[in-house]
């Protein structure tokens, strides 16, 4: 693989070791450090495309705000996506009829066409150069899949409102003629990072404050402390993907999912711009069944890039279908050609990310719950472009007063009682991490270990994490995950130490990278 050089670009600014092609083919977006006390009206945590949106639409709205970031802009999971900006949801409209009821359905299909009119009306006011583009996306069974699923899928998009047709051969991909599709007309696709940077610059004009490798800790209704600062404000938005602030158990209503990314050049013109998805592997174990995403992206003036995704499991717990990071990007690869046969022989980039999954499919959005001026943006599961531009429609909504159409759809507080089979199932899962503490470590001793690596190993009761750095030195840290005790697991793709029950996730510092923990591994010292 022609992997990319990461000179710079390593895990410090990015939430993994691996670089994706929107970090790779853009500067760091990075602004000063908090160097005072500061007082506001609105502070907003976290420097995602969530972060940003909400930050521009607050100022535009005369709101006096600050967002802190403790990376750079988009070194979360924004600068780790696919980037597909669609209303075709990672769960289908018939689910969400049946869960949320015909209104609920029709409602969801608005507000995901209505972001992407919103980030196509930003991109248009503020001039910003980021490849964005209307294209169709594609949905076609995959082979666990009924057909009558597509013509129920279909009927239920009709019911929504949104422009969808059926085709009888899927545009662009071999063996086109087997497999039926529902078109998703007008949908769109960006680069990310490109569109993060403008919305910055526009922050800044307007006379926001963006402060970066500005770490936020001690969130309260009055604000937070960011590098041992004060940080006072009316309104606090906590949009780090995972709240970072105290909430109500939303850690038991999403659960955290990897999923991985491939990335090849095609010469320019074989396949047209277009988002392609596969409706996903009935079989999987997993609740969050994992399904296929594809799309293109400028790269030079010969090539494209063409970005595929997939092959997700729940965060921390690849072991429990023994399959490897390295053999999930083959398996990738695989389905890949498969479709794609044109995809050039050497891979360009992989890279693997986070997605926070709502166990009844929509994101949590608006104020925390128990809580009149924190506010909250996750659970945008594979829709978080969308998602998180709705959240920010919301939140900005809810502080100035105004009442939003879809604030109760995407409400924090909600329960959702025809999914709480999906409920208990992934609690029984998150329950059974806790074994972790009478399993057998993966490491004998740290002997065994190159640099570069990680394990977890056990001495006595204890559990510790330890990883050797490249100049051989030892690092080791209690592998008891601070936010509520399960044992992290070592993560050899992105080089970080994952937790299997919610997803907090640290790097080989012992340093949070994604929450719901708020504190870093205790540092422990061994022989
Ligand atoms: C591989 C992959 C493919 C995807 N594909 C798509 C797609 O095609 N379409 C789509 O719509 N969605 C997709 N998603 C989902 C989407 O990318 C995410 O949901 C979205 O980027 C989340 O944005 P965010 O702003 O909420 O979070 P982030 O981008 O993660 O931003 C949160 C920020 O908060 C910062 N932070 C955390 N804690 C603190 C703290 N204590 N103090 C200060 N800062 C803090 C982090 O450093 C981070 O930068 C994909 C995700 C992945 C991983
Ligand atoms: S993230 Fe909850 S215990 Fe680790």
């Amino acid at each position: 693989m022609d992997k990319p050089d990461p000179t710079f670009k390593s895990s410090n600014i990015s939430s993994g070791d691996n670089v994706s092609f929107w970090i790779d083919s853009s500067p760091i977006i990075s602004y000063n450090k908090p160097d005072q006390d500061i007082d506001t009206e609105v502070l907003i945590i976290g420097g995602g495309i969530a972060g940003l949106t909400t930050a521009y639409k607050l100022l535009q709205a005369g709101k006096k705000v600050v967002l802190v970031e403790d990376g750079f802009i988009g070194s979360g999971e924004s600068g780790r996506t696919t980037a597909h900006l669609t209303c075709a949801l990672d769960d289908r409209y018939y689910f969400l009829e049946n869960t949320f009821g015909e209104n609920a359905a029709k409602l969801a299909a608005e507000s995901h066409s209505a972001a992407i009119d919103e980030i196509e009306q930003i991109i248009n006011t503020l001039n910003i150069d980021c490849s964005f583009k209307r294209v169709n996306g594609y949905l076609f069974l995959h082979s666990t899949d009924k057909e009558e699923n597509l013509d129920k899928e279909f009927t239920a998009t009709q019911k929504a409102g949104l422009a969808t047709s059926i085709l009888q051969a899927t545009p662009a991909i071999a063996d086109a003629e087997n497999q039926r599709c529902l078109v998703f007309h007008n949908q769109a696709q960006f680069h990310i990072l490109h569109y993060l940077n403008g919305l910055a610059e526009a922050i800044i004009a307007l006379g926001g404050n963006i402060y970066t490798e500005a770490h936020a800790e001690e969130i309260t209704k009055n604000g937070a402390k960011v590098n041992g600062f004060n940080f006072s404000a009316n309104d606090i938005i906590v949009a780090t993907n995972t709240p970072v602030n105290d909430t109500l158990a939303i850690h038991t209503k999403q659960h955290a999912y990897r999923t991985y990314v491939i990335a090849g050049k095609i010469p320019k013109g074989q396949l047209p711009y277009s988002l392609w998805w596969d409706t996903g592997d009935l079989d999987s174990k997993w609740v969050s069944q994992p399904y296929h995403y594809v799309r293109l992206e400028e790269f030079d003036e010969h090539y494209d890039l063409l970005i595929s995704g997939g092959e997700d499991h729940k965060t921390g717990q690849a072991d429990e279908e023994n399959i490897s990071a390295m053999e999930r990007y083959d398996r990738l690869e695989a389905w890949t050609r498969n479709y794609f046969p044109m995809l050039d022989n050497d891979l360009s980039y992989r890279w693997s990310g986070q997605v926070m999954e709502p166990v009844d499919s929509l994101g949590f959005m608006g104020k925390n719950p128990g809580d009149d001026n924190i506010y909250i943006i996750t659970g945008d599961s594979g829709n978080g472009m969308t998602h998180s531009t709705i959240g920010a429609m919301i939140i900005c909504d809810s502080i100035l007063g105004i009442k939003n159409k879809w604030e109760d759809l995407y409400s924090p507080s909600r329960i959702t009682l025809k999914t709480t089979g999906d409920y208990i199932k992934e609690a029984g899962n998150m329950a059974s991490q806790y074994l972790d503490w009478i399993k057998k470590s993966d490491l004998k001793s740290t002997a065994d270990l190159p640099p570069g690596e990680g394990g977890v190993l056990s001495s006595g009761l204890k559990k510790i994490a330890v990883y050797r750095d490249y100049d051989n030195s030892l690092k080791a840290f209690s592998a008891v995950c601070p936010h509520l005790g399960c044992i992290v697991q070592w993560n050899a793709d992105e080089k970080s130490f994952d937790c299997p029950c919610h997803g907090s996730r640290f790097d080989t510092k012992g340093t949070v990278i994604n929450g719901p923990s708020q504190t870093d591994l205790p540092k422990i010292h061994i022989k």
